[in-house]
This record gives structure tokens, sequence and C-alpha cells, in this order.
């Protein structure tokens, strides 16, 4: 167990000797611990490098799903730690920084959402991913922002859903879909963020570029895009396109991979509306960094934990979406 000494706020912070070759220790203890990094494009480039899989919040489930390792690494916010420590009971599942939360699963408290669903009995509830357990646990149905539409189109047309939290992902499946789901307020602050001005500004600058956009900005950004995806669904389009730039509206960490996929093709981020910071960066996801996983792999420390009573609940949803998901083959 790590000394307390060096126990900071939910993460081992103890020094580390700057001579050390980090990704050498990091593969060395993957190795002898029989553990797997996985990554979210969101994280540290560094971060990435190292991961065994790199992924969006569908493909990561997916593969916490069927990993044989004894311990899962996610490099990632504290939900998504959350859904593996749901998916794999008998794994210990560690999230280098458990203060790697996030502002949209916070912006529906469990309690509150509860109470919602119960006043609009007869609803089908869908969540998003980025939700708490606890908030899972209240619900029919999970969703990413790659399987959404499916899933809500699987459900019979007159079927009442309420969709949360994120009210900007909500909105642009009611308009794709032709539905009415009624919307959890919630948004990420990150997607929030984007500014339609900023964006047009730099397409004056850059006439040929595409716009790639995450659904979680809001409606007027969402209609100024060529893609509108997830981070993985934005990656293989700008991957497979025949544009040669692309204006990249989600955070910036996936400018990592999209650059080292297409080493030929330009990336530009577009930036937060508040500020002269070219980069629109989620903080929560750069609490994740090299030498946290290295400490953290060594310790076997933070574990991420689920209340056996609300893990109970919330599989039951989070399989309804694999289930789904590779029925459609998603
Ligand atoms: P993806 O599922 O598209 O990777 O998105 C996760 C996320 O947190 C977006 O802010
Ligand atoms: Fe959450 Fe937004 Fe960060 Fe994604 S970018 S993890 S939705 S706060």
């Amino acid at each position: 167990m790590v000394n307390n000494k060096w126990i900071n706020a939910g993460y081992a912070c103890e020094p580390v000797d700057e001579n050390i070759d980090l990704v050498a220790e990091i593969k060395r203890l993957v190795k002898q611990k029989n553990a797997v990094i996985m990554a979210h494009y969101y994280v540290d480039g560094a971060v990435q490098d190292v991961a065994d899989f790199i992924g969006d919040s569908l493909a990561l489930a997916q593969q916490a799903a069927k990993t044989d390792a004894r311990i899962i690494v996610l490099c990632g916010v504290h939900f998504m730690g959350e859904t593996a420590a749901i998916l794999c009971p008998d794994k210990k599942v560690l999230v280098p920084d458990l203060n790697a939360t996030c502002s949209l699963a916070e912006s529906c408290p469990a309690d509150k959402f509860a109470e919602f669903v119960k006043s609009h009995s007869g609803h089908t509830v869908v969540s998003y991913v980025n939700t708490t357990a606890a908030t899972k646990s209240v619900t029919d149905v999970v969703v990413t922002s790659s399987n959404a539409r499916q899933i809500v189109e699987s459900l019979p047309e007159d079927t009442p859903i309420i969709f949360g939290p994120d009210q900007n992902l909500g909105s642009y499946i009611n308009s794709i879909t032709g539905r009415n789901m009624l919307l959890w307020p919630g948004a990420c602050h990150v997607h929030a963020r984007f500014s339609v001005e900023k964006i047009l500004q730099l397409k004056a600058q850059h006439p040929d570029a595409k716009i790639l956009v995450h659904p979680e900005c809001k409606g007027p950004v969402v209609k100024l895009a060529d893609k509108v995806g997830s981070t993985a669904a934005l990656l293989k389009f700008a991957i497979a396109d025949t544009a040669q730039e692309f204006i990249v509206a989600t955070e910036s960490g996936i400018l990592h991979e999209m650059q080292k996929s297409a080493p030929d093709k330009t990336f530009i981020p577009a930036p937060p509306d508040d500020s002269t910071c070219a980069c629109n960066e989620c903080e929560y996801m750069k609490l994740v960094t090299l030498r946290k996983l290295y400490l953290c792999l060594k310790y076997e420390w933070p574990v991420v934990t689920v209340p056996a009573d609300v893990a109970a609940l919330a599989i039951r949803p989070i399989n309804k979406m694999l289930d789904i998901s590779s029925q459609l083959g998603l």
C-alpha cells in the first residue's frame, strides 16, 4: 500500500527520481503485474502513447468487458473507471487520479435525477455514459455519442423518453431522429465553450478546412459541422476524408492521435470563446500524467470502487447498451 505520507487527495504523489525512464518503468510494471492500460483520446499525448489501447467511451467499455488482465488502468475520468469496475468486478480497476471527474456527470446528481425520473413515470430513461454509477442505477439504457442515435431509434417510436444529462447531445439526437425526448439540463463545460464566431473566423482563414464537431457542443456550433460524431468517429472521418485541413471542435487531446494517424494533414483546434488560448482542454482529463500513471501501477492505487447495490443496478443499462451495440455491429 502507498505510504500515507504520500497520499494526497486521490493520487499517489511521492517524489519520483527525475532520472527514471517513466515509459520503460510503466511498461515493465504492466508486464510484471498483468495489467492493461486503456486511455481516452483526451488525455495527455505521452499517456496515450504508452497505452495498450486508446479509444472513445464506447470502445473503452467494450475493451474493459473483454480483457483478461488482472488490473485495468483507466487513463481517463472517474466515470470511465466506474464503468470498467462495474463490468469487471473480479478485476482491480485503477484511475491515476481520482480527482479526474467530469462536469457533465457532476451536472446530474443521482438523487435529483431519480426525483425527475419519478415525476415522469412511464418514460424510458436513456443516460449518456458520462454519468456516475449512481445515476446509471436509475437508468434503463446507457448510450455513448457513438451509439446514441441507433439506441434511441431502436426504441418504439411512441416511447416517451427521458434523456440525461447532456442537453446538447439530447437536442442533437432529437433533431436527427425526430423524437421529442425530455432533456435533463446538463452540459459539459468544455464543449459548451466553443463559439460559432471563433470557428467562423478560423474557417475564413482556412476556407478548404472541414469542420469536425462533437455532439456535446451547442446546437449553433453543431450546425457548422461537416461531420458530427464521437471522438472515434471524428478521427475515422479525418483519416478517410480527402480534405487536407480540419477545424476540430472537441477537446484538443484528440489532435494527438489525428496528427499521428494522418501526419500529412493539418488539424486546427477550435478555441474556447472566453480566452485567447488556442486550445480547449478538459482539466480533468489533463490530471492524468505519466508520473501519476507510474505511481498508480507501482502501488496499485487508487482503486475505483462502486458499492455492490449500485453496481447491481447500474450493470443492467450498461450491458443493454453493449448488447444493442454488438447486435448493430457498433
Ligand atoms: P467520446 O465517447 O466521444 O469519446 O466522448 C467522451 C467525452 O467525455 C466527451 O467529452
Ligand atoms: Fe466530461 Fe467534458 Fe471532460 Fe468529457 S470533456 S470528460 S464531458 S468534462
